[in-house]
């Protein structure tokens, strides 16, 4: 059930997941005026610490399930790998954008490249690996095996250079499904961040450039410098997958470009770190959009401000204490993000900061300086 009229503040939004996504979407609601219930086991998480209610249950707690339905006027997720079918008991009572067949098809990689290839979009060549036969057929190496769900930031994932080690990286995962990817040579990693209404109404975010250190994004530069014909065929193939799907909400699309050519890597049910560049640097963030769409509002016209290079501070940068931030501080046109967490772990992504600038490479330039100031390493 999902009733298409407008939800106006100050009904109660709810959102699986309490991660530094979630509070955004919480900062977000509530400046418009909305309630917001965060449903997460994490007694602490960086969104419910924001929220107005927070429910610390499991995912697929059917009680905790059902208090959110009776709740909350519609219910959105913030990270894939939430259980479809605790989107789908809630979906029989109230409105959840985006619907869980569209998580289903983002949190699984066999799906999601299916899916991709059903609507003629490029990807680069990969088979599912399922079975030991599997494993036989013919694959280009080097390659990267993936397990097909609840994999992120690179994690689960095992570069391969022949059969004899795809084999052996298929065993220590437990055999669970996974794919095998060709390792593509990339010139570029780029994303398109976009909302879609329940009318049809799609707006996309410029694209943003991405750099990854280790599987984990470190470095998103707005707008990307791509071609115009590239950053076109971008945007029109996520524009055509949103609708495809019927999807609502915001969806984010992960690009390589190969050798001049563009590819889906994947898709994201969600806001996505490379849009977090919106928050400082458009007049309506990825968050608002998130808001909007989830309750039926009209989107938002996104106007990039400025160019705008974004970096991530993971867990690593807290080995000797809090970093000193007055470098970041200090700095002209530039926001500081925490998301609050107590513990720092390697890895982990604590906050990150936004520098603008009107010259976008001086806007990356900028950022690289201060990420070397705080000892952000290459590696
Ligand atoms: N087939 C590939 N060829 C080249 N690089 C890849 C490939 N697959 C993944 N990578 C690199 O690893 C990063 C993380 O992989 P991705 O599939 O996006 O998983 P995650 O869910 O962790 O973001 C990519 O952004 C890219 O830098
Ligand atoms: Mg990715």
């Amino acid at each position: 059930m999902s009733g298409a009229g407008p939800l106006l503040p100050p009904a109660m939004l709810g959102v699986l997941g309490g991660g530094q996504l979630g509070r955004y979407f919480v900062i977000a609601a509530r400046r418009m005026g909305y309630r917001v219930t965060v449903l997460d086991p994490d007694g602490a998480s960086p969104a419910a610490s924001l929220a107005d209610r927070h429910l610390a249950a499991a995912y697929d707690d059917a009680d905790a399930l059902d208090e959110l339905a009776r709740t909350c006027a519609a219910v959105t997720t913030e990270f894939e790998n939430v259980p479809a079918q605790s989107l789908e008991r809630l979906a029989r009572s109230i409105r959840v954008a985006p619907a869980p067949s569209c998580v289903r098809i983002a949190q699984d990689r066999i799906l999601e490249k299916r899916f991709l290839e059903s609507q003629g979009v490029p990807v680069g060549a990969w088979h599912a690996v399922e079975s030991e036969a599997d494993l036989a057929r013919s694959a280009s190496y080097p390659g990267i095996l993936k397990r097909a769900r609840f994999g992120y930031d690179g994690k689960g994932q095992t570069r391969v250079a022949d059969a004899a080690q795809a084999r052996a990286a298929w065993e220590a995962k437990s055999r669970v499904p996974c794919v095998l990817e060709a390792l593509l040579p990339l010139d570029l990693e780029v994303s398109v961040v976009l909302a879609r209404s329940a009318s049809g109404e799609v707006r996309a975010y410029p694209l943003a450039e991405n750099r990854h250190r280790n599987g984990t994004l470190d470095v998103s530069l707005a707008p990307a410098r791509l071609a115009s014909a590239l950053t076109a065929q971008a945007l029109e193939v996520a524009a055509h997958l949103a609708h495809s799907l019927g999807y609502v909400g915001v969806l984010a699309v992960e690009f390589f470009v190969s050798g001049g050519r563009l590819y889906a890597n994947e898709m994201a049910p969600r806001p996505h770190n490379s849009g977090h560049y919106t928050i400082d640097a458009c007049n309506a963030d990825q968050f608002e959009q998130q808001v909007r769409a989830l309750a039926g509002l009209p989107l938002a016209d996104p106007c990039l401000l400025s160019p705008a290079c974004m970096v991530n501070l993971l867990g690593e940068l807290w080995e000797n204490g809090e970093p000193d931030w007055l470098a970041i501080l200090g700095a002209p046109q530039t926001a500081l993000h925490l998301y609050g967490k107590r513990r720092a772990r390697a890895g982990r992504k604590m906050g990150h900061f936004t520098v603008l600038d009107a010259d976008r490479d001086a806007a990356l330039a900028r950022a690289l300086s201060l990420r070397a100031r705080l000892g952000i390493g290459d590696g």
